[in-house]
């Protein structure tokens, strides 16, 4: 499958997606979240995958949000249609079984913030700028912004970004705990590489378990997120990773994890 929007490269078990039209500062149009959605599709399938990186192309954007020429356009039958689209791939992205890295590179606004907001966690460079400036376009944000915002960083801190679209500076996103790290420009892909090859050579039964655990928990009350997590808890031990794990340890050397559960085919 060839992409005229993204770039998919794959080395080390890294998968990187790169957002890429640099002519609108890799805005987000309904071609390239159609290129995004079979790309993650392909990556669900993919064992040999155990983390995804997302980056912008060139140096000045991450993503600058939705198509504005495309947003320009719609009624609200469009308009329900793209926000629907937007949705179902970005939460595809939340649901992927595998650790997902936003690289935040430069501008992230808009749809830009949506998708780096439903990634497991964001490194930026101290070039980047986040916000949600749909309201100065006479919008809201429709690809989850006043969802996943306010459950990052409370209602207040989210509503005075939306009502507003101010652009932050990434050691602002940092201090409210938008993003992970900081890092200066150049070093950013190094440090995001450094951490995926760290979390790429965990089990990928155990960092599934993991994600879900943490995601489906934050959606409910405390005891249920207990309870969730002694099911996701007993269910690693299905697998013999739990096993080669402990072993490893005991024997005082490296694990070899296999990221599969017993009875599976063999890869
Ligand atoms: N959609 C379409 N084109 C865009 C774009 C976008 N979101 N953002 C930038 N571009 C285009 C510009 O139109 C420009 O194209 P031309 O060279 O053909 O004129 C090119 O990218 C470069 O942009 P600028 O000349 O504006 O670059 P700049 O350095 O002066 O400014 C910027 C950079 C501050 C990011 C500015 O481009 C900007 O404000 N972009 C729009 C950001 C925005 O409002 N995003 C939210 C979109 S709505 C949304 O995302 C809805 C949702 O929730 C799903």
């Amino acid at each position: 499958m060839s992409y005229e929007n993204i770039r998919l490269e794959q080395e080390a078990g890294i998968a990187t997606i790169t957002f890429d039209r640099p002519k609108a500062l890799n805005a987000l149009n309904r071609a390239l979240l159609g290129e995004l959605a079979q790309a993650l599709g392909k990556l669900a399938e993919d064992e040999s995958v155990r983390v995804l990186v997302l980056t912008g192309a060139g140096e000045k954007a991450f993503v600058a949000g939705a198509d504005i020429g495309e947003l320009a356009t719609f009624g609200p039958l469009e308009a329900k249609w793209f926000s629907r689209m937007g949705h179902e791939v970005i939460g595809r992205l939340q649901e992927l079984p595998i650790p997902v890295i936003a690289a935040v590179n430069g501008y992230a606004l808009g749809g830009g913030t949506e998708i780096a907001l439903a990634c497991d966690f964001i490194y930026a460079a101290d070039s980047a700028r986040f916000g949600l400036p749909e309201i100065t376009l006479g919008l809201i944000p429709g690809f989850g912004g006043t969802q996943r915002l306010p459950r990052l960083i409370g209602p207040a801190a989210a509503k005075e970004l939306i009502f507003t679209g101010r652009m932050i500076a990434a050691e602002e996103a940092l201090r409210l705990g938008i993003v992970n790290r900081v890092v200066p420009a150049a070093e950013l892909m190094a440090e995001v590489r450094k951490t995926a090859l760290e979390a790429a050579a965990k089990g990928r039964v155990a960092l599934r378990a993991a994600k879900e655990a943490v995601n489906h928990g934050l959606g409910v009350d405390l005891a249920t997120g207990c309870r969730l997590e002694v099911d996701a808890f007993s269910l690693v031990f299905a697998s013999p990773d739990a096993r080669e794990g402990t072993r490893a340890f005991l024997e005082k050397r490296k694990p070899v994890f296999r990221g599969r559960f017993k009875g599976d085919p063999p890869a």
